[in-house]
């Protein structure tokens, strides 16, 4: 019976091998990946057993990965965040995948993690003992080329690339979402990891081949995260008891610190709320002592996330920005500064506007504006956030600010990429749901390589599916079921990137001179079959485009998902998924027709 199983494994090998492109070569300095098959980011995740003595919390863990407790407490099913674990707990840690250039010949595909040299570390040691082999110090070597191995300073950055897959179309089209991350250990089968992860054992064959050796990272097919059992946690063994009690002195300790600063707070607060009471005389309305519950609440929130984001001093912001110079003014009130040579972007708002910080702490993506740290001043209860700072500005002055150079069309469609991965990120991978609720090309902002990242949450919500009778947005891009029945949903910020693509494909402003949207003008004037929106589109689409040799089909594609982003019943609009895959199909049938050298004129003169 084995023997016929072996068999039959050897023989799938085979002809996975050699029908199956999906299928790569295994290699030390890590899993290959394909551009042509795959998407070039995505979110998946790995399987990570916490190990003594120093790996039995949860915040080492989320600090060796560099996310938030809760992002690893959520997918792991636990409910504490600060209870210790027990050995060998398992856990699924978050970690945004992409695919590579390292040399020539290989891209490969895995997860950038800074790490900081600490005293007697080697790329092995670090690879084997802390990572889990998710990694191998061949991969590190490959990935870090200027660093010397055998002469690692402490303090020193280096990227650990932890090995991970993103899902192939095909894959996606079979209902495989998640290719999880996990290391072979010398016990495991392929039958007893099919069983753990409630995939089968000739999916697994298929992404991996059957020759697979202990400690190799195997890519576990699934369609959604497995739930994992974890421990009470009250069943702590006997001999973790002293540790668990220094655990507890400890935590006493912190909780005791950190019920101080609320009390500070808050009685800052019940302070400022007294002042302005009497201020505004004898107006005692509800909606005031809600304020505070608010207030109060959101310290207990942000207090969460004190230990990730640096916290700035007023002064040291007030340094940065020349004491908020008007001439430093990016934007509203958001200023450029530098605070120890490093330029950054410093929004100033309101105390009770902080629900962004709430927000911030939960999301962690390249295509998300990242936030450094906040700053709260008291004395005039304002909060400050500090982000990074992106050089090339927004979308919105490229399209349309008197810049002399124009985007060219590839460049277009990358952005457009950029942010529906955001999109989809904060829609599909953040528990609960976010939703931005306020994109535009001016909340688009450009790094020095021109990726595109979403930037301001400051009108963001986080749940889904409510109903609100305090409509805000932006003309132009707000969804109509929000402007007349205040539903939010992921949905609405679909709409307003179906805008977004209009405006990229127009380069045209999203209200005209007459106050028009130009959503509604398309609703006007795109309706009808294919021939009917080709031709409407060569009225449509912005000279600059028109001026390069590239594909009017690919285009027109990208007019199709505004389209169809834009249909007035939000339940019909795709999600931003489904935008992902489209925009990425639409940036090969680029390449490919570029490649024929079919330029946009040869088109549309046809
Ligand atoms: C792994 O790939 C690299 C090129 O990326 C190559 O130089 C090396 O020889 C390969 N190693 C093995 C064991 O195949
Ligand atoms: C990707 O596809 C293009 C054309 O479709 C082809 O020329 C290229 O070789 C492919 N690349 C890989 C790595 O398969
Ligand atoms: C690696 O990816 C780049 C794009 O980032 C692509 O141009 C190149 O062809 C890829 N190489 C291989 C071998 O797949
Ligand atoms: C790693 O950290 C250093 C300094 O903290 C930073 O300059 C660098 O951009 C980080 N790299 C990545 C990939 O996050
Ligand atoms: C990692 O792999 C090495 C062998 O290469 C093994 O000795 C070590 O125990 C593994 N580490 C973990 C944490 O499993
Ligand atoms: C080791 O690194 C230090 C600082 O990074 C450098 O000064 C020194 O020359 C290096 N030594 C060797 C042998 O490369
Ligand atoms: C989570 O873990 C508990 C045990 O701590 C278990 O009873 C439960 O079924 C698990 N799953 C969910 C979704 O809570
Ligand atoms: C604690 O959990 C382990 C499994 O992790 C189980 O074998 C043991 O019986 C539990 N102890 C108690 C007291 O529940």
């Amino acid at each position: 019976m084995k023997l016929l199983t072996i068999f039959f494994l050897l023989h799938l090998h085979i002809f996975f091998q050699t029908s199956s492109p999906q299928t790569l070569p295994r290699n030390t300095t890590g899993y290959a990946c394909n551009l042509n098959q795959s998407a070039p980011s995505c979110q998946t995740y790995a399987f990570f057993q916490a190990m003594g003595p120093n790996q039995l919390d949860l915040a080492s863990i989320s600090d060796l990965f560099s996310v938030s407790r809760p992002m690893i407490a959520k997918p792991s099913n636990l409910t504490s965040l600060t209870s210790t674990l027990v050995p060998n707990q398992a856990l699924f840690i978050p970690l945004t995948c992409t695919c590579n250039s390292v040399d020539p010949t290989r891209n490969l595909s895995y997860a950038k993690l800074n790490y900081t040299i600490k005293k007697d570390d080697t790329f092995y040691l670090v690879s084997t003992n802390l990572f889990h082999n998710l990694t191998t110090y061949q991969s590190v070597e490959t990935v870090n080329p200027t660093v010397v191995p055998v002469n690692l300073t402490i303090g020193q950055d280096v990227i650990f690339p932890i090995f991970c897959k993103c899902p192939t179309k095909t894959e996606l089209q079979n209902q495989v979402n998640y290719l999880i991350s996990y290391v072979f250990q010398p016990s495991d089968t392929i039958d007893s990891i099919a069983s753990r992860f409630g995939s089968t054992t000739t999916s697994i064959v298929e992404v991996n081949g059957v020759d697979i050796r202990p400690w190799d990272t195997v890519f576990v097919p699934v369609s959604r995260l497995p739930e994992l059992m974890q421990p009470s946690p009250t069943n702590v063994s006997s001999n973790q008891k002293s540790d668990k009690r220094r655990e507890v002195i400890g935590l006493a300790i912190g909780v005791g610190v950190c019920g101080v600063l609320l009390i500070l707070i808050s009685c800052f607060w019940a302070y400022r709320e007294s002042l302005w009471k009497k201020k505004m005389g004898k107006n005692e309305d509800d909606p005031e002592s809600k304020k505070f519950e608010v207030g109060v609440s959101l310290i207990a929130d942000v207090s969460d996330c004190l230990d990730k984001y640096k916290v700035y001093k007023f002064e040291e912001l007030k340094e940065a920005t020349d004491g908020f110079d008007e001439r430093l003014v990016i934007q509203g009130s958001v200023f450029k500064g530098y605070i120890n040579g490093k330029c950054c972007a410093i929004k100033k708002m309101k105390w009770n506007a902080c629900e962004e910080l709430k927000i911030l702490q939960k999301v962690n993506h390249g295509n998300l504006v990242m936030l450094e740290g906040f700053c709260i001043d008291s004395d005039y209860a304002n909060c400050y956030l500090v982000y990074e700072y992106l050089e090339n500005g927004s979308l919105y002055t490229w399209l349309h600010g008197n810049n002399t150079k124009r985007l060219s069309w590839r460049r277009r469609l990358r952005i457009a990429v950029d942010i529906a991965n955001g999109l989809q990120y904060i829609h599909e991978h953040t528990i609960p749901r976010v939703v931005h609720k306020d994109v535009k090309s001016s909340n688009i902002l450009l790094d020095a390589h021109m990726r595109a990242k979403i930037a301001n949450f400051g009108l963001a919500k986080s749940g889904c599916n409510a109903i609100t009778r305090h409509i805000v947005g932006t003309k132009g891009y707000v969804a109509p079921e929000y402007i007349s029945d205040g539903i939010v949903s992921t949905k609405m910020d679909v709409f307003s990137f179906g805008v977004i693509l209009l405006e990229l494909v127009s380069g045209k402003e999203v209200v005209n001179e007459e106050g028009k949207a130009l959503w509604v003008e398309v609703y006007e004037n795109f309706n009808g079959n294919d021939k009917n929106l080709k031709h409407e589109l060569k009225g449509f689409i912005d000279d600059a485009i028109l001026m390069e040799s590239c594909s009017i089909d690919s285009v027109m594609n990208v007019m199709l998902i505004a389209i169809a982003s834009l249909h007035r019943d939000p339940s019909r609009r795709p999600s931003m998924v489904d935008i992902v895959y489209a925009l990425c199909r639409t940036d090969e049938l680029f390449t490919d027709l570029y490649e024929d050298g079919l330029s946009t004129r040869q088109v549309i003169a046809r």
